[in-house]
């Protein structure tokens, strides 16, 4: 399972860079290859898209340009400029990872796996990222895009250790950086999930899936392709936003985050969701009155 000959890797390698070569998108984090802008670029992709980072990513780089100075930098600061990107405790790691980066590591992101992996936020994938991007090694980096990818072009589900070591296989020898910029792209926009435009694509006839509408989707059941994001309209991501949003321009109390969370019909709900932003250090109680940290 999960094989491809050498001389299909060769031919896959040589047409994706190919293809890759005049289309990499033009993207802020693509002219840079300082460790810590990669590294608060590929937390903001984590979970968010290409097009709703765009609009953030330069202002919170102008501000925290180092480590350091998100590290010296109160919480509240860094989750004003995170607004809009969702799921905010990845701003709050982010500070941790800065100050661990500050405090450890004499204020430059670690180049080694294994101190990546034991920063705040950063798991098996951004750690590679990293190494990709912003060093240069001849790591692949498996997102929901590659394991897409992959799995249509050996054309079986496969587990994430099996994507992997495929994935490591295929990288071209000092050419990392590229080929997962590629690879990424690739997926975004011509591999996609839902419509894939097999009739443009370079690897049309190395691809043991092809787009076959007769066949099942290979993708669909292959470990750390994306899952449909949970509904937001209603949910308590939406709910924690609004409190967050509301608190950033003033201490409020209690009944005034419920109010903003649009619950003071459901109080129950409302206590338990602000409980969990104090509980997370995302908001603090001040004098009686909830404020950013
Ligand atoms: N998603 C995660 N990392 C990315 C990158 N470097 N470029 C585009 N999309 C990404």
């Amino acid at each position: 399972m999960g094989e491809l000959t050498q001389r299909s890797r060769d031919r896959v390698t040589g047409a994706l860079l190919a293809w890759g070569e005049s289309r990499l998108r033009d993207l802020p984090w693509r002219r840079t290859q300082d460790p810590w802008v990669i590294l608060v670029s590929e937390v903001m992709l984590q979970q968010t898209s290409v097009a709703r980072v765009l609009p953030k990513f330069d202002a919170f780089i102008d501000r925290f340009p180092r480590p350091g100075d998100l590290a010296e930098a109160p919480l509240g600061d860094a989750l004003m400029l995170w607004e809009g990107l969702g799921y905010p405790r990845r701003c709050r790691n982010l500070r941790d990872a800065a100050v661990v980066v500050q405090r450890e590591h004499g204020g430059r992101v670690p180049d080694d796996i294994d101190a990546l992996l034991a920063l705040p936020g950063i798991g098996p994938y951004t750690a590679r990222a990293i190494l990709a991007f912003a060093f240069g090694r001849n790591v692949a980096v498996v997102d929901t895009n590659a394991a897409r990818v992959l799995s249509r072009l050996v054309g079986e589900p496969m587990k994430l250790a099996v994507t992997q070591g495929l994935a490591d296989d295929v990288v071209p020898e000092g050419r990392s950086w590229e080929w997962n910029q590629i690879m990424m792209d690739f997926g975004a926009t011509l591999c996609t999930a839902r419509a894939p435009a097999c009739d443009r694509c370079p690897l049309s006839r190395l691809c043991a899936w092809g787009g076959d509408i007769n066949r099942p989707d290979p993708a669909v059941a292959t470990q750390g392709t994306s899952r449909p994001q949970p509904k937001f309209e209603g949910s308590d991501r939406q709910a924690r936003g609004r409190a967050l949003r509301a608190v950033a321009q003033q201490p409020l109390r209690d009944e005034e985050v419920f109010a903003a969370m649009n619950m003071i019909d459901d109080v129950d709900r409302a206590k338990r969701l602000l409980g969990q932003l104090l509980d997370e250090g995302l908001v603090v109680r001040v004098n009686g009155t909830v404020t950013l940290p």
